[in-house]
């Protein structure tokens, strides 16, 4: 089915930015028409702004995305190199797409394993929480995310499968690691109940470790302006993707929190499953 010989981990949320960039121009191009036909040069200059704000603000986006912070498969494999692992672990990669973390983990470990999850059939899954589909990755599918695994020789320590975050079907205590590559931030409201499930899964000393965007400068920019405020009034994802949300949503779902870097977008954090509990009421 697929005939490419390299792993290929698609570009994130071009969709909705082609999408909104596409209507913009339009309205634009409606402007600089009506103008024209009716002789009013007001409506061609705001026209004109209107096309030229869409081009910068899509070239911004791809700046804020891909230029500024560097590849995000460059980036994934930098971040990883840095965990400490012994090759033995038990690891969860949540939200895996076309399995970057879990393939790029996988090639750390000994006799550990990996297991990648995702909603890539959500018809399939009973009582599916949530899954925001524009923000998937292009060419989104468990079969890709195999196939990238072959083509990285890390087949037989990772395994693909589709379910969701909120609700994961996995034991108490199961993994040393649980890995949330740009997951957490696309499921709302139902990040902390993914989070509240990580726990449960995790093993007593078990790890977190996140990677996802904060709100900063580049974030503004990748977002682009418009959606950036349309997400801000809807009290969306630009209202609270702050570091003190990550940090205290952390802490309040059952993690210690060892580090917080931030930097280009992105921010980076390692915890541990905490378990002494806060309060005996
Ligand atoms: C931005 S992509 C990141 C993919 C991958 N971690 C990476 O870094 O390349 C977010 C992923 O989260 C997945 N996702 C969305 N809702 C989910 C849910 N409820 N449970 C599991 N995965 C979900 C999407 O299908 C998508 O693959």
């Amino acid at each position: 089915m697929y005939k490419s010989n390299k792993s290929m981990y698609g570009l994130y949320g071009v969709k909705v930015y082609l999408f909104s960039f596409g209507i913009i121009v339009l309205i634009g191009t409606v402007g600089i028409v009506f103008g024209f036909a009716n002789h009013k040069p007001i409506f061609v200059l705001l026209g004109i702004f209107t096309v030229l704000y869409a081009i910068t603000s899509t070239i911004g986006w791809y700046f804020g995305r891909y230029v500024i912070p560097g590849s995000p498969v460059d980036f994934a494999r930098k971040v990883i190199s840095r965990l400490s692992l012994n090759g033995t672990e038990r690891v969860l990669d949540v939200g895996t797409g076309l399995g970057l973390f879990a393939i790029e983990i996988a090639k750390r470990l000994t006799t550990g394993t990996v297991i990648g999850i995702d909603v890539w059939e959500p018809e399939s899954i009973e009582k599916l929480t949530y899954v925001h589909k524009w923000t998937q990755p292009i060419g989104n599918s468990k079969d890709r995310a195999c196939l990238n695994s072959k083509i990285e020789k890390v087949e037989k320590k990772v395994k693909f499968i589709n379910m969701d975050a909120s609700r994961l079907d996995f034991g108490e205590d199961t993994f040393d690691l649980v890995i949330c590559g740009y997951v957490i931030s696309h499921l709302g409201r139902h990040g902390r109940k993914a989070l509240k499930e990580i726990n449960r899964v995790l093993k007593p000393t078990g790890k977190l470790f996140i990677v996802d965007n904060v709100r900063d400068l580049t974030y503004f920019l990748m977002s682009t302006p418009h959606l950036f405020l349309f997400s801000y009034l809807r009290g969306k994802k630009a209202k609270w993707l702050t570091s003190k949300y990550w940090t205290s949503m952390i802490s309040e779902k059952g993690f210690r929190l060892y580090s917080a870097e931030q930097a280009k977008g992105i921010i980076v954090i390692e915890a541990e499953k905490n378990n002494i509990k806060s309060s005996l009421f």
